[in-house]
């Protein structure tokens, strides 16, 4: 993996990436000891994933997110198994290097452990995952056990879970600062290899990361962690549904995609596409 260096530009960082072996599991393990904070950003299909994967990204995260940003729902609830295999198939043929990671929808692991390691397994034989990304904290701790005990590596997630949508009452920030401590502890003891910490304070999210050894990749938890999540139509501008203030948004895609799509609605109708040069003679 290609470690941080403060003055590496973006460009230089894709040349780097290109020639450099895939991601693995044991790399995010041994990431904080070789002083490598660790990038994760989501994708749903094959064009976005080569893009984000070309660019160097260490891990691309299949979300059930997508029930939003791709299915256009109010929460990730409705997101099946078969539909997250579906995309981790398109995600899984565009990379190269990074960590694959799908997520197990709601109620494909709930029910227990053995529903946890069918699904799991299907992600990782069919879809071609190489982990998976389960919620919950101590509640969850059996169900990751029994998927890592079959070599299944998983990444945990703790804090503004959003499968728990209902009980916690909207998307909050999350601050009951002793559960968060023992979910963290909990997860990691069941054998994750990394947790996502979302929307928690960045305070308690630094204290989570000095009390556990595995990486955590913060979304809306500070600078503490060891790595960083988003949801790829947020930070491109693609997605203005929601408005989360840990959102840093570095591309404006939605405006140079309603302006593209303009011009070509204009210069069609205008018989000025498609031109001589583009046509068969
Ligand atoms: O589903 C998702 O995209 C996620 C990330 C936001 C962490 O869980």
């Amino acid at each position: 993996m290609a470690s941080a260096s403060p003055q590496a530009s973006p460009d230089a960082n894709l040349q780097e990436t290109r020639s450099s072996r895939p991601i693995t599991v044991p790399d995010f393990l041994s990431a904080r000891s070789r002083g490598v904070r660790l990038t994760m950003l989501t994708a749903y299909d094959y064009t976005m994933a080569r893009l984000l994967d070309e660019a160097g990204v260490d891990s691309i995260l299949v979300g059930d997110s997508l029930g939003m940003v791709v299915q256009g729902n109010a929460n990730s609830l409705s997101v099946t198994l078969d539909e997250m295999i579906y995309h981790t198939k398109c995600v899984a043929r565009g990379v190269r290097r990074a960590l694959v990671i799908a997520d197990l929808p709601f109620m494909t692991y709930q029910v227990g452990p053995q529903q946890a390691l069918e699904s799991a397994g299907r992600l990782i034989k069919e879809a071609q995952a190489q982990a998976v990304k389960m919620e919950g904290g101590e509640r969850a701790a059996e169900l990751v056990a029994a998927v890592t005990k079959a070599d299944i590596p998983v990444m945990g997630h703790i804090g503004l879970t959003p499968q728990s949508i209902h009980r916690l009452g909207g998307f909050r920030v999350q601050r009951d600062e002793d559960r968060l401590v023992r979910d963290a502890l909990a997860i990691e003891q069941a054998g994750a290899f990394a947790i996502v910490i979302e929307c928690v304070p960045a305070d308690l999210a630094t204290r989570i990361t000095s009390l556990v050894k595995i990486p955590t990749i913060g979304i809306g938890a500070g600078v503490g962690c060891d790595g960083q999540v988003l949801v790829v139509q947020d930070m491109l501008g693609m997605y203005h549904d929601l408005h989360p203030k840990f959102v840093k948004q570095y591309a404006d895609v939605g405006t140079v995609v309603r302006r593209a799509v303009a011009t070509y609605c204009q210069e069609v109708k205008k018989s000025q596409f498609p031109t001589d040069e583009t046509s068969f003679h």
